[in-house]
């Protein structure tokens, strides 16, 4: 990322830390395959946004939750994400080759180390959250374990999968893609917004930060649309045109781009609104938020 705004700084200062760290998590010594160990450590490598972990982070700082606790909490997350977009780009799935400006996993390696990749890396994400050190009361790692769970599974990020590549075949009214991007996209981003309510103990705020991350998600999903649209393939670092290559039903299909833009714009405002009760403390949320749909990658 340039690095020319305060947001672009804050991303690229959080996610060399965080990066390294999350290396760190991945047990070497342990894994049996070296290729395998490999194959994750460049899943990684490769590199990524980070924004939900930075999200988390960011609510974790508002809530005043420990950084051990936040920082494994958001490992968790971005392993899952991780997992998820080595899935996604398999050929049975989107079929593709680029990834975070690097060959896609199953391209550097192979499919068989692809799909296993993803399986060590969504159990590997439960191993971290399960650990004492996430936090030291077992209830509330039951909860965040239970919570992504539900994020990731058949509830949540699979389920949302599943409805994507049916998308590819037949047409879905306005509420059924609301329905699907939801899940797809909008879990991880629940989880990592509800997550440091739970680390806090404010379990009265799970409802506003839910509120929050479901106008956050869906405007993510929409930019993302656009950006396939019209994104900079050497910029975003994925091939462009795939939906509508596909003839997969986005917002954008149903609605058009400017309607879609319109549309994000809102979702935006209304999760603006809602910082708006934490003052100060919340400004890089809030330039966060606005990265979500000013974003050019
Ligand atoms: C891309 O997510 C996949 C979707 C859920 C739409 P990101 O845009 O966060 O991808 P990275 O992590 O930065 O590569
Ligand atoms: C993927 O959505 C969402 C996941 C849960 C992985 P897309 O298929 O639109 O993501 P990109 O465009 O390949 O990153
Ligand atoms: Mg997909
Ligand atoms: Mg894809
Ligand atoms: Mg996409």
């Amino acid at each position: 990322m340039k690095g020319n705004n305060h947001i672009e700084r804050l991303i690229n200062s959080f996610s060399k830390e965080f990066d390294k760290k999350l290396i760190n998590l991945i047990p070497e010594k342990q894994i049996g395959s070296k290729h395998l160990y490999n194959a994750m450590k460049y899943t990684i490598k490769v590199g990524g946004k980070r924004l939900r972990p930075l999200l988390l982070t960011e609510i974790s700082n508002l809530l005043e939750v420990k950084n051990e606790h936040s920082f494994r909490a958001a490992a968790s997350v971005e392993m899952i994400h991780c997992y998820s977009l080595v899935h996604d780009d398999l050929p049975s799935m989107d079929n593709d080759d680029l990834r975070r400006g690097h060959q896609t996993c199953h391209k550097k390696y192979d499919e068989a180390t692809a799909i296993l990749v993803g399986d060590a890396f969504q159990s590997l994400a439960f191993e971290v959250l399960a650990n004492n050190k996430t936090h030291n009361d077992p209830k509330k790692r039951i909860m965040l374990i239970k919570e992504l769970s539900k994020s990731a599974g058949c509830e949540g990020m699979v389920g949302g999968q599943m409805l994507d590549l049916e998308a590819e075949k037949k047409k879905l009214n306005l509420k059924e893609i609301y329905n699907l991007q939801r899940l797809k996209t909008g879990e991880l981003f629940r989880f990592s917004c509800i997550s440091p309510c739970i680390l806090a103990d404010k379990i009265n705020k799970i409802k506003v930060f839910e509120e929050f991350s479901s106008n956050l998600g869906l405007a993510f999903q929409i930019k993302d649309d656009l950006l396939d649209i019209e994104g900079d393939e050497s910029e975003i670092g994925k091939k462009t045109q795939k939906d509508l290559s596909k003839g997969k039903e986005t917002l954008i299909t149903l609605m058009g781009k400017e309607k879609a833009r319109d549309k994000s714009r809102e979702l935006i405002k209304k999760s603006m609104k809602i910082l708006d009760k934490f003052g100060e403390k919340a400004n890089n949320l809030k330039d966060l938020t606005d990265f979500i749909i000013s974003r050019t990658k």
